[in-house]
């Protein structure tokens, strides 16, 4: 849940390696280091807090030097504090550590590394990382990459390292396990290490993904190795990134998720594009076309996710079933991995992810695998594990998302799980040729119903004024809309810290309407369709408790308007689609509320964009 970054080349590495670190903030921002290597002296700055605080303090010192590694943390082992953050040095300060991951049998080898004299300053499970790789070099008179190799074998857990040591001035040493990497191959004969392309997409598009248990030999006179940890020498497959650096700014919004709420208009598109066409009537989710067979037989499809993807998911089971009468069952893939679930070869499991990073879902993708099932996925980062462990998949397409709270993912998410619907249901036979071909047009038109309800943003801010000193809050929505209701509790609550809660507005009954008085903001999601009666008396029991009623509502709604203390209208749209004109206005809610509460929304506290730790 960490951010690497480091660089060895020409230029001054700290400032690339510094503004790299503020490009991968978003993956944990406890405490930030950098080690340079100056000549024969490697330098070492670390400070707890953001990014900020390291550069302010670096400032006051000589940060010269062409080589340089950089962390910013999200704690795992030890608290956040200077000493805690990496990088971690040997003992004689000859080699310097920075890891992304967790280090499982740490105590161990703390033990053992003790035993043989080392002493320890940090808390953390890194630390032991470099001692190690410091006891096999010394003992067995090896180079920094060889004593990397074998030090290796002895861990147990997941990381993503760079290692720098003075004795090699030239070269940098990185390797990864379960946790992402990625090498950049600079213009000027240099070279850029990551957790992701962002740090690197301004420098270079060439980029190697690191694949698991490989080692990369970044050197300024050999060049990019890349061994195994068996020591055979890979081919570097070097891939050209297709984002650009624009999509990784602000883009005029005062923050990430602000854009990223505004940009799902074409991010939508984006992701509808070449999948879908009224005109000639096809959908084509053209990554899974070789699976659908598999999928349309399989007793049952098992989606695995987490948090918000997990909450796509459900928009999917009901999508999936309702349309192509297949079976799902949608599962949080941290307890999926543990409670030892029937699998076997005629299931297909599909994992959800944004990140496609994080470590419970592809756990549970793993385990899916082991026992013979064809493993899909549904991800928005491209190359990154989850997308290179599956036999197949498709990508969302919302590009970067760097809010921590996932908002445009989220829709995109649900959009490729529309498409999946409507395509396993037209190739099964269990839609009508009319009732799909309507649905076509509609999907189409949903980026433009998009645009429309973003314009409602200045309602929705001042509706958000009346109840950003709430202290609790419940959403409620019916069907599809259900997987909504929790979206908009779990947004509010990540970035506000309000406890919320979504519900099945039918189940309101059977407790939460205990909760409800006149200080209980409930939001609603009481748009037309078939169960838009049902919601409605919902809306009236909460009324009759003194609850407050927040409505989403078809455009023209008059009905739930006279109930409702506020109704944000949405343009019509088939019931199958509303949960993706339904959320915008809860995303917009939570963020304006967070802001009036002073929160930090692109960064909320104790969180981190890519879970990458179970
Ligand atoms: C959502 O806003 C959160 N950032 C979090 O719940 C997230 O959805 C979850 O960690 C799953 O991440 P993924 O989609 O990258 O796997």
């Amino acid at each position: 849940m960490c951010g690497i970054v480091a660089y060895i080349g020409k230029k001054q590495a700290f400032p690339i390696v510094l503004k790299g670190l503020k490009r991968l903030e978003y993956r944990g921002y406890d405490s930030a280091g950098i080690a340079v290597l100056n000549g024969g002296a490697l330098n070492m700055f670390k400070r707890s807090g953001k990014v900020a605080n390291l550069e302010a303090y670096a400032m006051e010192h000589n940060t010269e030097g062409h080589a340089a590694i950089g962390h910013t943390r999200w704690a795992t082992h030890g608290l956040p504090n200077d000493i805690n953050a990496h990088p971690h040095f040997s003992n004689d300060e000859s080699i310097a550590v920075i890891h992304n991951g967790i280090i499982e049998n740490y105590d161990t080898l703390k033990k053992e590394l003790i035993a043989h004299g080392y002493t320890f300053q940090s808390e953390t499970d890194t630390e032991v990382l470099v001692h190690l790789i410091d006891d096999i070099r010394r003992n067995d008179n090896l180079t920094i990459a060889e004593a990397v190799r074998r030090a290796l074998h002895h861990v147990e857990g997941a990381y993503a390292i760079v290692v720098i040591s003075k004795d090699n001035p030239n070269q940098l040493v990185a390797a990864r396990k379960s946790s992402p990497l990625v090498v950049g191959i600079g213009n000027e004969g240099d070279f850029f290490l990551a957790s992701d392309a962002t740090p690197i997409i301004e420098y270079t598009k060439r980029v190697v993904y690191l694949n698991d248990e490989e080692i990369a030999v970044v050197d300024l006179n050999e060049g990019l190795r890349i061994f195994n940890i068996g020591n055979q020498e890979k081919t570097p497959f070097i891939q050209k990134l297709e984002m650009e650096l624009e999509a990784l700014e602000k883009g005029g919004y005062e923050h990430f998720m602000l854009k990223e709420i505004h940009e799902q208009p074409r991010s939508i598109q984006d992701c509808l594009r070449g999948r879908v066409n009224s005109n000639e009537g096809w959908v084509a989710l053209r990554g899974l076309l070789d699976y659908e067979t598999k999928m349309i037989q399989a007793k049952r499809l098992i989606i695995v996710a987490c948090g918000t993807s997990w909450h796509a998911a459900l928009v999917g089971e009901y999508l999936i079933e309702d349309l192509a009468r297949i079976n799902v069952e949608v599962e949080y893939a941290s307890e999926f991995r543990y409670r030892n679930p029937i699998i076997d070869e005629n299931d297909v499991v599909i994992a959800i992810s944004q990140s496609g990073e994080t470590a419970d879902t592809l756990a549970a993708l793993e385990l899916a695998k082991s026992k013979g099932a064809t493993i899909l996925g549904v991800c928005n980062v491209v190359g990154s594990s989850i997308s290179r462990v599956t036999d197949a998949g498709c990508y969302t397409h919302a590009g970067p998302e760097i809010g921590v709270a996932s908002t445009k993912a989220f829709t995109a998410q649900v959009t490729v799980l529309t498409l999946m619907a409507l395509s396993l249901a037209h190739k099964k036979g269990t839609i009508s040729e009319s009732a799909f071909h309507a649905l076509l047009t509609e999907v189409e038109d949903v980026p433009a119903k998009v645009k429309e309800v973003l314009k409602t943003n200045s309602i929705i801010e001042k509706i958000a004024a009346e109840y950003a000193e709430a202290p609790n809050a419940l959403y409620l929505g019916r069907g599809s809309s259900f997987p909504v209701a929790l979206e908009g509790a779990l947004k509010l609550k990540e970035i506000s810290y309000i406890h919320a809660e979504g519900y099945p507005a039918a189940e309101m009954k059977h407790g939460p309407i205990a909760l409800i008085d006149e200080n209980m903001p409930v939001f609603v999601i009481a748009t037309k369709g078939n169960s838009y009666e049902k919601v409605v008396s919902n809306i009236q029991e909460v009324k009759a408790r003194k609850g407050k009623i927040i409505a989403i509502v078809t455009e023209g709604d008059v009905n739930v308007k006279e109930m409702a203390d506020h109704v944000i209208e949405i343009p019509e749209t088939h019931e199958y689609l509303v949960p993706l004109l339904a959320t915008i206005p809860l995303q917009l809610l939570s963020y304006h509320i967070a802001l009036m509460r002073g929160c930090n929304v692109d960064q909320p506290r104790n969180l981190a964009k890519s879970v990458t730790v179970e």
